[in-house]
C-alpha cells in the first residue's frame, strides 16, 4: 500500500447455490520458498504453479536485484538460475517486500550470512510489523543491523563474513523465524539447530531436503521440535510443483458451506497437517468436507477437496491449534457467525502482528454485519446466530488485509443482506483471481460505491 493507494470497494449480495470446479491459485508459503532456495541452489530449478500474487513477486524481484535470473515460462512456470550457495550479489538498489512478512523475513535471513549490505523496505502494513524476532538471532550468526526504531522496516543489513552457527529456541512458535535461521545456517560452518515449542509449518524442511540438504526434525514428547540443518551443504535445483495454497481455498470452502445447496470441488490442494487444522475445526462444526484422491507432490500431501454446505454449530478452538491455522482465522470467524451458538478461539496473540490487527480487524467487520462476539486481549468469541444481516451502509474496514477484505466478501453470499468492503486491492497480495473464481462459481462480487 502506498500513499497513493485508491481503494477498491466491492460488494457480494447473496447468492445462488456455489457449484463446480475452480483451480486455486498455488501456495504462497511454498512459493516464496521455491524462489528463495531455488535462487541459492546450484543449476536451473523450473517451478510450476507459482502463486502470481504481488508478495511472491515482490520476492523474485529482490532475488533478480541480489543478481539472480528468474524467468517466466508459460502459464505460471518460473525458471530460476541459481546463484549457488553464499552467491548472491550486492543489490544497487532498496529491496521493497511489499506486503509480505514471508519475503522480508525469510530473505533478511539468505542476507544475514551473506558478506553484501543491502536496503530492506515494505509498504505501510510491513514497516509497523515486529522484524526484532529475526534481527535478534540473526545479529547472533554475525549480520549487524541498522533498524527504524531498532527493530523495523527500513533496515540495513550487512550480513556476516564468518557466520556462526547457533542454536535457538524460538520464543514465539512462527515459521518465519524458523525459516530465516534455518536458511541463515545454509551459510554458516557446523549445525544451526531451532527448537520450537509448537510445531509450525514445515514447508522450508521439506523443500531443503527435497533439493538434498542434510536436515533433522526430532519430535518431544511436550510437542516441541528440535530442527538442525548440517551447513554449506550442495543445494541442488530440482523441480518444484507447487499445490493450491489451502490458505486461500479457505474461502471458497467456508463461501460453500454457508451458500445453502452449494457443491464446489477444488482440486490439487495442498494438506499439509501443519496447515489444514482449519478444516479440522469446521468438520467438528458439522461442515460437508472430503479430501479425494491424496498423494504426494514434490514431497507435500496434496488432495482435491469436495465441499457441500452444511448446518454448522460453534465449537471450542483449541489454542495449540492456533500454529496450524494461524492465518485462517478471519474466515472460520465468518463461518462461526453463521453457526450456531458460540465457537470460542484461543491463543490468538499472534493475530496482533499480522497484515493487520486481525482480532481487532475480524471485530470491526462482525461489528459490520451484525454478528455478535467478544472479544479478549488473545481470544475471540464469536456468538453465531445462524445468518448475520449484512453491512448494510458500514462497509467493512479492510486495513489493507487481503484475508479480511476476502473473508468478509465471503461472509456477503450467504447473509440476509450484502456486504461492502472499503477496499479490496490487498487481495492481489495472495489471491489476485479472486473475485474472477468466486463468480465463475456462481456467487456475486462486484466493484462497488465506498459509501
Ligand atoms: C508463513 C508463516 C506464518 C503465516 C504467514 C506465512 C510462512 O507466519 O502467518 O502468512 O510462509 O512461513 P508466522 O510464521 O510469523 O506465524
Amino acid at each position: 500500500m502506498t500513499e497513493a493507494h485508491i481503494p477498491q470497494p466491492f460488494t457480494s449480495r447473496p447468492a445462488a447455490p456455489l457449484a463446480g470446479t475452480a483451480a486455486v491459485p498455488g501456495d504462497k508459503s511454498i512459493s516464496h520458498r521455491a524462489l528463495l532456495i531455488g535462487a541459492i541452489a546450484t543449476g536451473r530449478t523450473r517451478v510450476s504453479g507459482l502463486l502470481e500474487g504481488e508478495d511472491v513477486l515482490a520476492t523474485a524481484g529482490a532475488l533478480r536485484a541480489l543478481g539472480v535470473t528468474i524467468s517466466r515460462e508459460d502459464g505460471a512456470t518460473y525458471v530460476i538460475d541459481g546463484a549457488g550457495l553464499s552467491g548472491l550479489a550486492a543489490p544497487s538498489t532498496v529491496l521493497d517486500m511489499g506486503n509480505s512478512g514471508t519475503g522480508a523475513r525469510l530473505a533478511l535471513g539468505l542476507l544475514a550470512t551473506h558478506p553484501l549490505t543491502a536496503q530492506v523496505t515494505g509498504d505501510a502494513s510491513l514497516v509497523e510489523r515486529p522484524m526484532g524476532r529475526v534481527i535478534e538471532p540473526l545479529a547472533r550468526m554475525g549480520a549487524t543491523f541498522l533498524a527504524r526504531e531498532g527493530t523495523k522496516l527500513p533496515l540495513t543489513v550487512t550480513g556476516a563474513r564468518m557466520p556462526v552457527p547457533i542454536q535457538y529456541r524460538l520464543p514465539v512458535p512462527s515459521a518465519q523465524v524458523k525459516s530465516s535461521i534455518l536458511l541463515a545456517g545454509l551459510n554458516a560452518p557446523g549445525e544451526t539447530t531451532v527448537i520450537e515449542p509448537e510445531a509450525t509449518r514445515d514447508h522450508t524442511e521439506l523443500m531443503l531436503r527435497h533439493f538434498g540438504a542434510d536436515l533433522r526434525v526430532e519430535d518431544a514428547e511436550d510437542g516441541s521440535r528440535t530442527i538442525t540443518v548440517v551447513g554449506q551443504p550442495e543445494l541442488i535445483a530440482h523441480p518444484v510443483e507447487v499445490p493450491g495454497d489451502p490458505s486461500s481455498a479457505a474461502f471458497a470452502t467456508v463461501a460453500a458451506l454457508i451458500a445453502p445447496g452449494s457443491a464446489v470441488t477444488l482440486p490439487n490442494i495442498g494438506i499439509n497437517a501443519l496447515r489444514t487444522c482449519l478444516f479440522v475445526t469446521l468438520r467438528e462444526m458439522g461442515a460437508d468436507i472430503s479430501f479425494a484422491n491424496q498423494r504426494e507432490v514434490a514431497g507435500e500431501p496434496v488432495a482435491d477437496l469436495v465441499v457441500r454446505a452444511s448446518a454448522l454449530t460453534g465449537v471450542e478452538v483449541p489454542a495449540g491449534r492456533a500454529p496450524s491455522m494461524i492465518d485462517e482465522y478471519p474466515i472460520l470467524a465468518v463461518a462461526a457467525a453463521f453457526a450456531e451458538g458460540p465457537t470460542v478461539m484461543k491463543g490468538l496473540a499472534e493475530l496482533r502482528v499480522k497484515e493487520s490487527d486481525r482480532i481487532a480487524a475480524i471485530a470491526g467487520g462482525l461489528t459490520a454485519i451484525g454478528a455478535a462476539f467478544e472479544e479478549g486481549e488473545d481470544d475471540l468469541t464469536v456468538l453465531g446466530n445462524g445468518r448475520p444481516r449484512g453491512s448494510g451502509n458500514t462497509p467493512v474496514p479492510t486495513h489493507f488485509d487481503h484475508r479480511i477484505a476476502m473473508s468478509f466478501l465471503v461472509a456477503g453470499l450467504g447473509a440476509a443482506g450484502p456486504v461492502t468492503i472499503d477496499d479490496g486491492a490487498a487481495i492481489a497480495t495472495s489471491f489476485p483471481c479472486f473475485i474472477e473464481l468466486m463468480n465463475g462459481l456462481g456467487a456475486d462480487i462486484s466493484g462497488a460505491d465506498a459509501s
